[in-house]
């Protein structure tokens, strides 16, 4: 294969776990924008959510994946927000194969409502954001090449249904 892997989706929907697996699998190597962003500025994303604001967090993010993309042979995931800019969705697809991962509403509300690493989700009503969310990007995620629901599988299970795509 020659073409990068570039994994979208929802926050929750296992990117990075996925994402490091399918590496490994397939010889890649794997990158995650998050980890870059949290090197580059030596911060957690919600410190960086708080202090400089998600603008600056986004204009990171777009840098990253724009940079990155051009490598060969790697795994990149992308923060569940990074398809917001069309820039970003316009060159992963270009570049590269994007996989979006889908999960239901209920099975990211389990996963994410305990976790206090994603900013976006630090309100007085985390379900609602979810749900106001989850609307706007589905129509975004939707425009990934390929799209695997991830609902109630194993992490090595989504790999092994990329491994089928990609054939
Ligand atoms: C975000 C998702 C997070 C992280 C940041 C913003 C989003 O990444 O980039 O908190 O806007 O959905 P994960 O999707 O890896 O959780």
């Amino acid at each position: 294969m020659k073409k990068n892997v570039v994994l979208i989706g929802f926050m929750g929907t296992g990117k990075t776990t996925v994402g490091t697996l399918l590496a490994d699998r397939i010889g890649f190597t794997f990158i995650d924008t998050d980890e870059l962003i949290f090197q580059y500025v030596k911060m957690p994303i919600g410190d960086i959510f708080f202090k400089y604001g998600e603008q600056y967090f986004r204009e990171l993010e777009g840098n990253m994946i724009q940079t990155n993309i051009f490598k060969h042979r790697i795994v990149l995931a992308t923060g569940g927000g990074a398809i917001l800019n069309p820039n970003n969705l316009r060159i992963i697809k270009k570049y590269g194969i994007v996989i979006a991962l889908e999960a239901s509403i209920d099975i990211l509300w389990n996963r994410l409502h305990r976790c206090t690493d994603r900013p976006l989700l630090l309100v007085d009503n985390p379900r609602e954001k979810l749900e106001e969310m989850y609307i706007q990007r589905q129509p975004i995620y939707r425009e990934a090449h390929y799209l695997i629901n991830v609902d109630n599988k194993l992490p090595e299970e989504v790999v092994n249904e990329i491994l089928l795509l990609l054939k």
